[in-house]
This record gives C-alpha cells, structure tokens and sequence, in this order.
C-alpha cells in the first residue's frame, strides 16, 4: 500500500510477543542439531524446515499450533540458545521499527522438561541488555503462567520468580496456552498476590474463549491489560467499560488468521475498537509461526481497513501509553 513506508518507520511498541515464539523452522533444526535432540520423525511436517514452514500454514486451531509451539521449544537447551532466539528477534524488531518489546516466555514449558528457570532467565536477560545497548531497544520480559497445567504448578512457578519481579528483571505477569475450557479465575489467587507486591497484570482472553473470560480476567485478576481481546466487541457494557479504564488490548491480527479465529483480518473489530475509543496494539505474537513479524501485521491491517496516517499515528501511540516501559522513557517516546 502507499502508506507502506510510513508504516515501516513508525516507532511501535510491541506488547504481545512470545519469544518462543520466535523459534524458525531454520533456527529449530540448528537448536536440535547443536543440542544433539531428536526431532520427531512420525510427523511428516518435520522432515525439514520447509515442510515445516509449510505445515505452519494450515494450524487448525490454538491447541494445534500448540502442539507444535511445545515439540519446538525442546530444542532450547542452554542458556546461550536462549540468548540466540531472543537476540535474533530484537535485531528483526529493530528493522521493523520497534523502539519498545515486551516480550513474553513461558518458564513452565523448560522447567517441565529439565531445563532450570535461571537457565532461561539468564539467556533471554542477556539479549535484553544487549538490545538495550546496541539496539536503543528498550524491552521488558512477561513471565506467562501455563493455564493448561494445575495451578499448583503456577503457584510454584511465581514462588521461584519473586525475586526477579524486586530486583526488576521481570516486569509483569501474564497468562496464556489453551484457552477454551480454562476460565482465568482460577488464577485469582497468584494474581492478587501479584497485584500486593505491584506487579504489573496481563492475560490472554477471548482469542478462541469467550468474552466471558474477558470479563472475567477484569473482575477476577484485576488485570492491566488484555491479549487478544477479539471477542471484546459481543459486548458493547464491557467494551465502553475496557475503552473507560484505558485497558490496552494487544491484537494479533496475522495470528488469529492463522489459528482460525477468524477466516480474515476484515473481520477484527478494528473499526469498532477505533469508534468506541477502545485502546489497542497491533502485535506479532508467535512471528516465526504465524507468517509476519510486528510490520507485516502492521501491513495486513492496512490493507484490510485503509486506515488515515492519523488513525495509524493514534495507534501507535495508544501502544506507547499502554506500555509498561519506565517513565522517562515513556515520556522520550511519546
Ligand atoms: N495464545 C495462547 N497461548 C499462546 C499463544 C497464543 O496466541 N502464543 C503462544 N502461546
Ligand atoms: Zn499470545
């Protein structure tokens, strides 16, 4: 579209991204390779990268894409392949126009299969403070809670971050995995807890779920923000109340494409959020599954709405006041 490279040099903030998200096919066979771990051969889809690559293109659900989410990331074993993945996402984000990440990982999926926390801490801290530095990327790290494993196991896992929440190598605290069938406020407990030691909250809701789970995300985990959101607009009540309290909603338009929540980037409420006053980002999510990094989504919207320069000016900064990122820097970037 002509509004392409006005697009492209934009200064976004991106707030819904999750690093092992950023896995590529290529990456994956390198990891596995260098790791000496066996890919799965029963699956034709892992016979190489392409066919990979190729087989990320008919996800017939969340829990689809979430089988293969969960197979790729045993390839992440040192704390340096951590560091790799994270570091090749900020150097993309960069050429992209991203000027602020908070980025999201999901600590249950390397603690469950042996892979110490500090481990994966340690990798994605270093690639943040080198992005800081080299890049003039300013980032956050989201630690996510699994919400199709018991509570039990995020009770544990928020135990053994609490440190990093005090001394500020963590920034927030999200909720995601299979959505149908796990109502948040089962999370209620760790979230209250999180909001006594001002931690800032956020969770995915009503991307395959219910806007009831949007609600009840709001009511039950007094969350800050919320991901994906796309069913906010079956809800006029609650959307003029998101839009009110200024709950920034993180959509990932190539993703809900991809994972089949809606057939095509027309169909997200985008109009409807813009009308209502309802604050938004425009966001990746799993980049090297769902076929764009943070401009392609930005692209794909555009060419489904034909938004105004100003409408894009508009939402781009929504992203930076929704954004978690320190003071001085928020007021730089505004
Ligand atoms: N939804 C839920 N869980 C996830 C996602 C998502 O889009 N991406 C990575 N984990
Ligand atoms: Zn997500």
């Amino acid at each position: 579209t002509h509004l392409h490279p006005y697009l492209a040099a934009l200064p976004k903030a991106e707030h819904h991204m999750h690093l092992e998200g950023a896995l590529s096919p290529s990456l994956l066979f390198a990891l596995a390779a260098r790791n000496s771990i066996t890919i799965p051969t029963s699956d034709a889809a892992f016979g190489s990268p392409a066919a990979l690559l190729d087989r990320y293109t008919r996800f017939s659900s969340l829990d689809d894409f979430l089988h293969y989410y969960f197979i790729g990331m045993k390839c992440l074993v040192k704390e340096q392949d951590f560091e790799q993945l994270a570091w090749e996402y900020f150097l993309k984000a960069k050429s992209d126009g991203v000027v602020h990440a908070e980025v999201f990982f999901d600590p249950q999926a390397h603690t469950g299969r042996g892979i110490t926390y500090e481990t994966v801490v340690n990798g994605f801290t270093t690639a943040c403070q080198r992005a800081e530095k080299e890049l003039e990327l300013s980032t956050k790290l989201i630690l996510c809670l699994l919400r199709h494993l018991p509570v039990e196991d995020s009770t544990k896992t928020y135990a053994q971050a609490r440190m990093d929440w005090e001394t500020g190598r963590l920034a927030g605290l999200g909720l995601d995995s299979s959505e149908k069938g796990f109502p948040p406020g089962a999370w209620k407990e760790i979230y209250g807890t999180a909001k006594t030691n001002g931690i800032r909250r956020t969770a995915h809701a009503g991307e395959e779920g219910p806007v009831e789970y949007i609600r009840e995300a709001l009511s039950e985990l007094d969350v800050e923000r919320i991901d994906h959101g796309i069913r906010l607009a079956e809800d006029t009540e609650l959307m003029r109340e998101v839009a009110e309290k200024k709950i920034l909603v993180t959509l990932c338009p190539l993703s809900n494409v991809r994972l089949q929540c809606v057939k095509d980037v027309k169909e997200l409420p985008i109009r409807t959020f813009l009308d209502n006053g309802v604050m938004f980002s425009i966001n990746s999510d799993d980049p090297a599954y769902f076929g764009g990094y943070i401009l392609d989504n930005y692209c794909a919207v555009q060419e489904a709405f034909n938004l105004t320069a100003r409408e894009w000016a508009a939402i781009t900064k929504a992203a930076v006041e929704g954004s978690w990122c320190n003071y001085s820097r928020k007021q730089y970037l505004l």
